[in-house]
């Protein structure tokens, strides 16, 4: 790591770093006062600017993007620059002359600055970190507790030990899970299942960045089941569908119950999403005894090939409006 740094470099950090009271008092109200949770006198006095002595723009670790994120927003009171700066998230660094001699011979931070004088381990992220991810995660939730943050403690995620840092990015600009094209790839780390799904031939277009998860997935945490954006799955759906909610003069019930009843949510090697393919999807609930999937003899539909006809055409060519209908002789979900 040199200390060099070019001039336009030094001016943009200048005013990213200093003229900040490092106050704890400009933290946001309602944020918990991390100082007070923290123990005092162990931070480094002039902030940001001893870190990036040695994370300068030759770190191997890109430390400097933090500056274009709203992380680095000095003008908002409630951001970590306008308090701690980098000792907010990563806890204490460098709390004076010994510690900074000690980091410069051990060629790290090692959480002791002599014998008998321990200090809490700088705090790194993610899932490599020896930090516990508790630990890591309170440093965020010092900060975000409030909207869409409420539902985090026993989530799935909390509850799986998943870390912030797993998905978010901080020292990125921009962090790949908040940009709809790139989100999929930081969930298919761990969710390799679905991966195989969206990749399938019908699929919602994720693969192709029209739409994210978080369309459909709340990843804080949820009211309703699998992290679900609104309290049930139809109403998930609804968001973008808004045709298929209704109100409508003749519903077919399954479709008000339950859509996927009948669609798998990511992808389906049937066209249209379909968990099965008609006329089997629709015979799991509806008889093929007499009609419609045996031919009728007699009066009603198309004689002695009736069979054929149902079999091989598909119901919906003649029940067309199977998500129900708004037709005054449309009973039969026809019209
Ligand atoms: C005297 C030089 C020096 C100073 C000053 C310094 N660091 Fe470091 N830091 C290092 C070295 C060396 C490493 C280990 C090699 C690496 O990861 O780049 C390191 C590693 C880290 C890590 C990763 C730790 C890990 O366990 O993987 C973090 C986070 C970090 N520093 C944050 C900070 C913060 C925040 C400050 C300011 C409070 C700071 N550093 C000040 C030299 C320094
Ligand atoms: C000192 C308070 C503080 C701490 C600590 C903090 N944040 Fe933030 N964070 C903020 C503020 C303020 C914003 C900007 C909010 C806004 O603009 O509405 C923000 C924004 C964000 C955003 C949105 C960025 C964007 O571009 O929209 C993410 C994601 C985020 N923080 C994650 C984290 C994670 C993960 C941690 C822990 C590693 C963390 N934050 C620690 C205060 C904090
Ligand atoms: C499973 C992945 C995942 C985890 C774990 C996660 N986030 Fe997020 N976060 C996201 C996604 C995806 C978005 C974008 C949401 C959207 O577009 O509606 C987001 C958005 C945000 C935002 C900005 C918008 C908002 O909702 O306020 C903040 C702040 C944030 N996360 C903080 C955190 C903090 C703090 C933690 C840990 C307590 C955390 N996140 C854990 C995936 C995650
Ligand atoms: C808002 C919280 C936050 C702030 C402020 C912050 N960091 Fe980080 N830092 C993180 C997180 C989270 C990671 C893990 C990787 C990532 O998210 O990009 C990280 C990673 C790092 C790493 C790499 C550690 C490793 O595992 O190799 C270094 C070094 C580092 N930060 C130094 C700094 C310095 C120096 C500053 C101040 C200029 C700073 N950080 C400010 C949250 C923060
Ligand atoms: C169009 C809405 C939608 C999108 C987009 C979406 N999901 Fe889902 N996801 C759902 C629904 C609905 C369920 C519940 C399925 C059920 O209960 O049958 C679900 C269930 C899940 C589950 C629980 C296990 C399972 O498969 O049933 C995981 C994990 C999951 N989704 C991850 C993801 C990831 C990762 C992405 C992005 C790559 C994503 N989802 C995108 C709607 C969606
Ligand atoms: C670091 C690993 C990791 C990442 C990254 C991750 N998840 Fe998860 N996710 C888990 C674990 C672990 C569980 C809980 C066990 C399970 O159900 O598979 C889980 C559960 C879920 C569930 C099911 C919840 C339930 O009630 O069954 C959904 C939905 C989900 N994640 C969506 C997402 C989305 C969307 C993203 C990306 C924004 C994401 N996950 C990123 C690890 C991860
Ligand atoms: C964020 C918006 C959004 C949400 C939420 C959403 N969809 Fe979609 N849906 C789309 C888009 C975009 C397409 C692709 C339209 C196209 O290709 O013309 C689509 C297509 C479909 C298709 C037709 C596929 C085909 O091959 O014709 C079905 C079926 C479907 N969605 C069902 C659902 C179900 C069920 C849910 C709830 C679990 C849901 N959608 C939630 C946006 C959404
Ligand atoms: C009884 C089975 C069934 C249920 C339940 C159902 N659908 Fe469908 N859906 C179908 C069939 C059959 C198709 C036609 C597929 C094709 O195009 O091949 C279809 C097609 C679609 C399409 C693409 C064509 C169009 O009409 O726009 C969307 C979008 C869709 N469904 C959304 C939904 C939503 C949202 C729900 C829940 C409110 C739902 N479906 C419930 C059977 C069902
Ligand atoms: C999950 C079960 C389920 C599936 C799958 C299903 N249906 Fe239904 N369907 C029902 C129920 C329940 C009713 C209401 C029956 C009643 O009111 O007597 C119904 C009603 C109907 C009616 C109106 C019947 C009447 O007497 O008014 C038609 C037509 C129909 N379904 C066609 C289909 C077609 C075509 C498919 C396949 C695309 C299908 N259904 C798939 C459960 C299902
Ligand atoms: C050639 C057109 C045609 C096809 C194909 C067709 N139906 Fe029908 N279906 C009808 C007609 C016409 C009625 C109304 C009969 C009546 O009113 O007595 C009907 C009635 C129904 C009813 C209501 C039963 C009742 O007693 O009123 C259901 C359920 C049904 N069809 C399901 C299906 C299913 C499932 C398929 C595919 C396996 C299918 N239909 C294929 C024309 C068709």
């Amino acid at each position: 790591m040199k200390n060099k740094l070019p001039l336009l470099l030094l001016a943009l950090v200048c005013v990213a770093v200093t003229g900040s009271a490092r106050s704890a008092d400009e933290v946001d109200e309602d944020n918990v006062n991390i100082r007070a949770t923290i123990q005092p006198g162990t931070y480094t006095e002039k902030g940001a600017d001893t870190c990036i002595k040695c994370h300068d723009e030759d770190d191997v670790y890109p430390v400097f993007d933090i500056f274009k994120t709203k992380h680095a927003q000095q003008g908002d009171k409630r951001s970590p620059f306008a308090g701690l700066q980098c000792e907010a998230c990563h806890g204490p660094g460098i709390a004076g002359p010994e510690a900074m001699a000690e980091v410069i011979e051990k060629g790290g931070h090692t959480g002791r600055v002599r014998p008998g004088n321990e200090r809490p381990p700088i705090i790194a992220f993610g899932s490599t970190s020896e930090v516990p991810v508790a630990k890591q995660n309170s440093m965020c939730t010092n900060c975000h507790q409030g909207n869409n943050h409420v539902g985090w403690k026993g989530s799935a995620h909390q509850a799986a030990d998943v870390a912030c840092a797993s998905c978010h990015k901080l020292h990125a600009s921009p962090d790949p899970v908040l940009e709809v094209k790139t989100q999929a790839e930081v969930c298919y780390a761990c969710h390799l299942r679905q991966r195989a799904e969206f990749s399938k031939p019908y699929a919602h277009p994720v693969r192709f960045g029209q739409i994210g998860c978080s369309d459909c997935h709340q990843p804080h945490g949820a009211i309703g089941d699998q992290l679900l954006a609104r309290p049930t799955l139809n109403q998930t759906c609804y968001t973008c569908h808004a045709e298929k909610r209704g109100p409508l003069l003749w519903e077919h019930a399954p479709v008000s119950e339950d859509c996927s009843l009948c669609h798998t949510p990511h992808g389906s090697i049937h066209p249209g999403l379909l968990t099965r393919r008609v006329p089997q999807l629709c015979q799991q609930c509806h008889s093929q005894i007499g009609h419609p999937s045996v031919s009728l003899t007699g009066s009603g539909l198309a004689g002695g090939s009736a069979s054929a006809l149902l079999l091989g055409r598909g119901c919906a060519n003649c029940h067309s409006q199977v998500h129900g209908s708004n037709h005054p002789s449309g009973v039969k979900l026809m019209r």
